[in-house]
């Protein structure tokens, strides 16, 4: 019963991911939570009031102006009294009104009163979901703190195209839930922590970049480690083939000079966690034109470095109570560690011999360096080095006193 009297008011939008929406309520209530659904008029096209009720075991909401329910401020009673407002599907036109502050039905109403979390499930047509416009309403509604679990790749129903667009399952939408909902529980209730993840891309010219294997396994799972203990958190992501984890505000950059920028627009934090395999150079220039084969043999690229995002948090003037950072060696690796602890300003370094597999793979082996000396961990799966370093966090966290 993870969700055990969590008051969850459901939003069916139009769309015909709508009727994901029907198992979505009966998986919901399998978890113990109370579902009060609202169909936008939209959704009435796609699923009947009555199938949607069946299932919730009670009344569905739809109008704005219902006689009824507006005596008493209707929209605003419906968004005070839940725990979690969830909008699946959520449409390019839903999200494009949210992210404009309008509110011309119930739906948007409720969406615009309500100050519990909300959790959206977009789906849509591939080329909707990256039109630029959408992309735009995306990042305003990410900077509102709204949170997003999907969409996924693969065959729409309604057009049999392939691509980025389709909703949401309806149990990844229930795992979504389940860790925002967790937020104001666990060890790490009412802390912010930030996480990056994944590698950066360096651009060499508009076609080539500068990479490395980093896949962003651990860092993602660092980022789901501490949503599930509780914290608020804010993951700043380089290009990964992964899902955003659930329950976790992600912001999607390729550069390094993005995700220092990002690092430093989502602070302050409680803690902080430097995963990312940043690329320590890029070339020189604005990169703005593809270059050519010529005839004077290879080019020659001139390196810059990159901006060294947890030394300029860690040294900086809004430090987090505890900054946590990565060292990636494949040889002297303790020796290294420490002195990237001084040189970075962090209290903890995690560090792993990356001559092996780890980079891109599923396990790691870890020290953890701190100035009170070394702590080994058996090799185990990237989620359980997340998990347990979670939990470290939040003790150092309550060590530190910080309220
Ligand atoms: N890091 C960072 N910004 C950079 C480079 C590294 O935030 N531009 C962070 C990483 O996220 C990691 C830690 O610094 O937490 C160590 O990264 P690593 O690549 O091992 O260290 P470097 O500083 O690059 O040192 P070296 O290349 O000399 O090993």
């Amino acid at each position: 019963m993870t969700l055990a009297d969590k008051r969850i008011l459901l939003v069916i939008g139009g769309g015909i991911a709508a009727y994901k929406g029907l198992d979505l309520i009966r998986r919901l209530r399998e978890r113990g939570a109370k579902v009060t659904p609202v169909m936008t008029r939209a959704a009435g096209e796609f699923v009947t009031p009555l199938s949607v009720g069946a299932l919730a075991g009670t009344k569905v909401y739809g109008e704005l102006f219902d006689r009824d329910d507006e005596q008493d401020v209707g929209h605003i009673r419906l968004a005070r009294g839940a725990d979690l407002v969830i909008l699946a599907p959520a449409s390019a036109t839903r999200m494009g009104k949210m992210a404009a502050g309008i509110g011309d039905d119930l739906a948007g109403a409720i969406l615009l009163a309500t100050r519990a979390p909300v959790l959206l499930a977009p789906a849509m047509n591939p080329a909707m979901w990256t039109h630029p416009a959408t992309r735009r309403s995306l990042e305003t509604l990410r900077r509102d703190g709204l949170r997003f679990v999907g969409p996924n790749r693969g065959e729409m129903a309604e057009s049999g195209e392939s691509g980025e667009g389709r909703m949401a399952e309806p149990l990844e939408i229930v795992a979504a839930a389940e860790a925002i909902l967790a937020t104001g529980t666990g060890p790490l209730a009412g802390r912010h922590v930030l996480v990056t993840s994944g590698p950066t891309h360096e651009p060499i010219d508009p076609v080539r970049y500068i990479a490395n294997r980093s896949s962003g396994r651990q860092g993602h799972a660092i980022a789901a480690s501490l949503a599930r203990l509780g914290a608020r958190v804010t993951l700043v992501s380089g290009p990964v083939a992964l899902a955003d984890p659930p329950g976790v505000s992600t912001i999607h950059v390729e550069t390094a000079r993005e995700m220092l920028a990002a690092v430093e627009a989502a602070l302050p934090a409680d803690a902080a966690v430097f995963v990312a395999a940043v690329a320590d150079w890029r070339t020189e220039g604005d990169a703005a034109h593809k270059i050519k084969k010529g005839t004077e043999g290879p080019p020659a690229l001139s390196l810059v470095e990159n901006p060294d995002i947890l030394r300029t948090v860690g040294t900086g003037s809004r430090r987090p109570a505890l900054v946590v950072g990565f060292a990636a060696e494949t040889r002297d690796l303790l020796e290294n560690a420490a002195a990237k602890l001084e040189r970075k300003g962090a209290d903890l370094i995690v560090a792993n011999d990356v001559s092996g597999d780890v980079m891109g793979g599923e396990a790691n082996t870890v020290r953890l360096v701190s100035r009170d000396g070394v702590e080994e961990w058996p090799r185990m799966p990237k989620g359980e080095v997340a998990d347990r370093l979670a939990l470290d966090i939040a003790r150092r966290l309550a060590e530190t006193g910080t309220p």
